[in-house]
């Protein structure tokens, strides 16, 4: 027994010495000191031994333990900082080479635009409200004073998906920001101001100031006794927040069947102060968005009662409010994500 246990304190001590990673140690330290190792084995068979023996035999068997934890502890020492010492050398770059030039993230000129705009309508008291991109038939038409055949569908001609919602109709994507007029006009008690942003896609063939999916903001205002020169003054503040300064709009009658009347609204034009020049073609203003005052027909759809309360719709595209703000000359600049056109911003 006391020979059985001299031999295996001699060669534990010299494989544990001789381990070379950390992972080979773990394995010694299961061998010599684990459950099933031969010291566990002979500490459980102490009590067959004479009595006398006994405590001498188990205090020398605890003893030898003790020894080889120890050794182990150091072996683990040298072989952990050995072992970050390589990996640290298998990461090592060279801290004195030059950079490779800045990279400064920050947000593109239409999310700037965007959340500029949320702010602004937020502190004018209007609610806020997202548009989904994919809308249906009920909310894009129908609600709007758009029926199945009526000759206005082919200004607004779009994407269809498969698919149907219940009671509203085929499913497409949003051709205006418009399509959330009669919810607008449901969830809330006039007096109300609102405003919705959101994508918007169209059947479009495109060119420097048209694109497939654009962005839009929808302003909603009902109330009483609301006129044209409530709507111009709303729009010449929002326009003068945009471009930073008072500029001259006009309205133009025009066509949307869920106005009546309805306008196009022309911006002066900023680079010739409205003599006429390549960017607004030579008419001296610049078309950005249309406008007017709710139809009664809309009001009769989303359930309020006919001529009862008066209100006002705009709807700007913030992509040409963008680009009028920075002077930039194509749309298709936005989407093609090229760094020459972002950094600039
Ligand atoms: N929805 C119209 C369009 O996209 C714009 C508009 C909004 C016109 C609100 C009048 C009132 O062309």
């Amino acid at each position: 027994m006391w020979d059985k246990l001299e031999k295996i304190r001699l060669q534990a001590a010299e494989e544990i010495k001789g381990t070379k990673t950390v992972a080979e140690l773990e394995e010694m330290k299961v061998k010599w000191l684990g459950r099933k190792s031969e010291l566990t084995e002979l500490l459980r068979g102490l009590g067959k031994m004479p009595a006398e023996e006994r405590p001498k035999l188990g205090q020398k068997t605890n003893e030898i333990k003790r020894e080889l934890e120890k050794y182990c502890e150091e072996r683990e020492n040298v072989l952990q900082k050995k072992e970050e010492e390589q990996s640290l050398q298998a990461d090592l770059f060279d801290v004195t080479l030059p950079g490779r030039g800045r990279v400064n993230g920050h947000l593109h000129p239409l999310t700037r635009t965007m959340l500029e705009l949320e702010d602004y309508f937020a502190r004018m008291g209007y609610m806020i409200y997202e548009t989904d991109n994919l809308t249906n038939e009920y909310d894009n038409f129908e609600g709007v004073n758009i029926p199945a055949d009526h000759p206005a569908r082919g200004m607004w001609d779009t994407f269809w998906v498969k698919g149907e919602e219940k009671k509203k109709g085929r499913l497409c994507m949003a051709t205006h920001t418009s399509c959330i007029q009669n919810r607008i006009l449901r969830e809330n008690k006039p007096p109300y101001k609102a405003v919705a942003l959101g994508r918007c896609f169209r059947r479009e063939a495109t060119d420097a100031t048209h694109e497939h999916t654009f962005y839009q903001i929808e302003g909603v205002i009902v109330d009483k006794k609301l006129s044209v020169g409530n709507l111009k003054k709303t729009l010449m503040d929002m326009v003068q927040f945009i471009i930073g300064r008072r500029v001259p709009i006009r309205l133009r009658p025009s066509y949307f069947p869920f106005v009546e009347p309805g306008f196009e609204v022309d911006v002066q034009c900023g680079k010739c102060e409205g003599k006429g020049c390549n960017m607004c073609k030579g008419n001296g203003w610049i078309e950005m968005l249309g406008a007017g005052m709710i139809h009664q027909n809309v009001f009769v759809e989303a359930g309020y009662k006919r001529n009862e309360w008066t209100g006002f719709a705009y709807g700007p595209g913030y992509d040409r409010l963008t680009m009028m703000r920075y002077g930039i000359t194509d749309i298709r600049h936005f989407f093609n994500s090229e760094p020459e056109f972002i950094e600039q911003f």
